[in-house]
């Protein structure tokens, strides 16, 4: 088989570390990793270097960065197979009360920081009629939840926009693939997610959520980063031809899912007389 080039982002830590060793010890992959800091941050795949690893300086807000990465896989290995849109934050706050600046900062990461890495990968994906695009959106893209309202908006963007490029490039050889986890064990839920605490009486519910957070972040959660990297790589490369576009990863984001697809169904189904009565006759 062809060796696969892939391209992650956010390798420091958490889903993209755990992708990245995985990747890194794989004689059929050819590995581009980023973090901020790749001088201190990436120090961990210096075991496995053997010439088919090379480590970037990519902050996904920064667009003169985006491009040098995009430049250096192509130098480096000719073009990307695997694009995988890891880096991201969360945030935790009332709708009301969030910090204006931060809820705008989640999008510029978990939203338009993808898309710039996407814009300029596809042009070699296109060159060479194909390629997989890897998206992490999270559950909160399928659902809403409490003191989440402008991270699951941001997954939501994530999820929108993605099946719709996924309908754009079918015919050029291109798939994408959403990964939608519940909790898994990085840092998310701790140091790379703000919280706001609430000052509104009544926002007690959803304060007793941003607790929570603040004292157990992700440590108590069931989901294992490293199976979920067996399982993107699996999905990639050995299932290619069945890809599918959402990958709920962990039992909470499958029940989840499957809950909250059911209960839009029936929803659906109860509204669809007033639904179609809105049409010219
Ligand atoms: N863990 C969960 O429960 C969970 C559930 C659903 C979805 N997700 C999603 O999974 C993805 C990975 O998160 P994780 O759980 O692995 O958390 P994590 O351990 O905190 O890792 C997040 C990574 O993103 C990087 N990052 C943050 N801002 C960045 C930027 N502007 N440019 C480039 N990299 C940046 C971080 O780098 P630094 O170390 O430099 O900050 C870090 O390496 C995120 O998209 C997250 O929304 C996580």
């Amino acid at each position: 088989m062809k060796k696969q080039t892939w391209l992650v982002t956010g390798c420091h830590t958490g889903f993209g570390k755990n992708l990245a060793i995985f990747l890194a010890q794989h004689k059929d992959v050819n590995l581009v990793a980023t973090a901020r800091k790749p001088e201190s941050q990436l120090n961990f795949l210096d075991q496995y270097d053997h010439g088919q690893i090379k480590k970037a300086k990519l902050d996904v807000t920064k667009h003169d960065q985006v491009v040098s990465t995009v430049k250096l896989v192509k130098q480096a290995f000719g073009g990307v197979d695997v694009l995988v849109n890891n880096a991201g934050l969360g945030y935790f706050g009332t709708f009301e009360e969030s910090n204006w600046k931060e809820a705008h900062y989640i999008f510029d990461v978990d939203v338009w920081g993808l898309c710039d890495m996407t814009r300029n990968v596809l042009p070699m994906m296109r060159a060479q009629k194909h390629g997989t695009i890897v998206n992490f959106s999270s559950i909160c893209g399928l659902t809403g939840f409490l003191s989440c309202a402008y991270y699951d908006g941001a997954k939501h963007a994530v999820e929108g926009i993605t099946k719709t490029l996924a309908k754009e490039v079918k015919h050029l050889g291109i798939k994408c693939l959403l990964i939608e986890p519940s909790g898994f064990r990085t840092d998310w839920g701790g140091r790379s997610s703000e919280k706001t605490v609430t000052k509104f009486a009544d926002y007690k519910p959803v304060e007793q959520a941003i607790n929570y957070m603040k004292e157990h972040g992700s440590d108590n959660t069931p989901g294992d980063p490293m199976r979920a990297a067996k399982i993107i790589y699996d999905q990639v490369t050995n299932h290619w031809d069945t890809l599918p576009l959402h990958m709920p990863l962990g039992k909470a984001a499958s029940d989840e899912a499957i809950a909250e697809m059911e209960n839009n169904l029936k929803e659906f189904k109860q509204t669809r007389k007033t639904s179609i009565s809105a049409d010219h006759r």
